[in-house]
């Protein structure tokens, strides 16, 4: 199969671009050089920032584009506008963040026919945690309209893993590695979800193989999990001595320690929809998920060669601190000693 990246040097891409080149595909890959420029030599590298001129993708024909890298609907109207008949399916990698609400049913999971979001100036191009969502569905809107049907939308949730460069799920490594008494959040039985970046990758991958098209929403572990089944997971693949001390959420969000960034993963109840999304569709795919062990393995030995960070936008710091952690267990302590 000929196909085309848009991306593919960071995280997701980059796993993608080594499953397809492993798989004996003719790969082309489009960006800026920035990201992991001297990666991938078997490919072939078109190099443009997305949103100048598409002139290098003037000539070529591809069975499959995966488009890893579009935040805004113009970028995929442009992409569409270039490729213009040269390519069989367009893949657009985006987010069950387009979801309007999905916390809004309780107790359960919300498949891919749930409503999206729609923005109050659906013209911005300003990508924040309040837009990314809503600019996301135009995205979609963009992919249906300018390849005409001919496309499959994935709707990723959390991606975990190796080369991961937003430090979420490796901070949580991190902690486990560093060992003693550890804070763990909230409900020790409440849903989690987040899916190895290689899982959908493979799987995206296998879409673009076949010519799937449709909406999926693209998320793991096959089977429900827990918070304290995939802590206790992660613990025993790293062997690590830490000792989970669950606190409650009320104390947490007193404290004002932010959900998913500074415990990252961790969501309180009202925003716990987030990690009962459907996957179905993605499993009747083909969806394999490796067990969660694997993934905190591997992120370890990653995140220990240190490698240097890659370029992208600036992020906000992730993770509690040691400091902090200790000072808010000894308030736990104190709180829950109190008659
Ligand atoms: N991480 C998650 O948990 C998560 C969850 C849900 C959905 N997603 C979605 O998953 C997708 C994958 O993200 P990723 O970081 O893993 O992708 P990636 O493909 O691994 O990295 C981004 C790629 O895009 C290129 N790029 C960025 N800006 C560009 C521009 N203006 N012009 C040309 N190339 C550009 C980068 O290379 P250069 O820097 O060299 O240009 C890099 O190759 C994103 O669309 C994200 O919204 C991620």
């Amino acid at each position: 199969m000929k196909l085309l990246i848009l991306g593919g040097t960071r995280f997701l891409g980059r796993h993608l671009a080594q499953l397809a080149l492993e798989a004996g595909h003719e790969l082309t890959l489009l960006h800026r050089g920035r990201s992991g420029p001297d990666l991938f030599p078997d490919a072939e590298h078109r190099i443009a920032d997305r949103d100048g001129s598409l002139a290098v993708l003037e000539d070529g024909e591809w069975d499959a584009a995966i488009d890893t890298s579009a935040y805004v609907p113009r970028q995929v109207h442009a992409v569409a506008e270039a490729l213009a008949g040269r390519v069989s399916t367009y893949q657009l990698v985006s987010t069950i963040s387009v979801y309007a609400d999905v916390n809004a049913n309780r107790h359960g999971l919300t498949d891919e026919t749930a409503e999206v979001q729609t923005l109050e100036d659906p013209r911005t191009e300003t990508v924040t945690g309040a837009t990314y969502g809503g600019l996301k569905a135009l995205c979609e809107v963009a992919a249906w309209d300018g390849f005409e049907g001919r496309c499959l939308i994935a709707r990723p949730g959390l991606l975990v893993g190796p080369h991961d460069p937003t430090g979420r799920f490796t901070w949580w490594v991190q902690r486990l590695l560093r060992g003693g008494e550890m804070l763990a959040p909230g409900d020790p039985d409440a849903a989690l979800q987040c899916l190895d970046a290689r899982d959908a990758a493979a799987w995206l991958l296998r879409q673009a193989e076949q010519g799937q098209t449709g909406v999926f929403n693209l998320n793991g572990p096959e089977a429900p999990t827990t918070m304290g089944d995939w802590l206790a997971a992660g613990a025993q693949a790293l062997n690590s001595s830490a000792q989970p001390l669950w606190v409650d959420e009320e104390f947490l969000l007193a404290q004002g320690v932010q959900p998913w960034t500074e415990l990252p993963l961790w969501l309180p109840r009202s925003e716990a929809g987030l990690h009962r999304i459907d996957i179905e569709r993605a499993l009747a795919t083909g969806l394999q998920c490796r067990p969660a062990g694997q993934t905190f393995a591997d992120t370890a030995a990653w995140a220990g060669a240190a490698p240097p960070v890659s370029a992208g936008p600036p992020r906000p710091p992730v993770g509690l601190s040691a400091e902090r952690e200790a000072a808010l267990i000894d308030s736990w302590r104190a709180a829950s000693a109190r008659p």
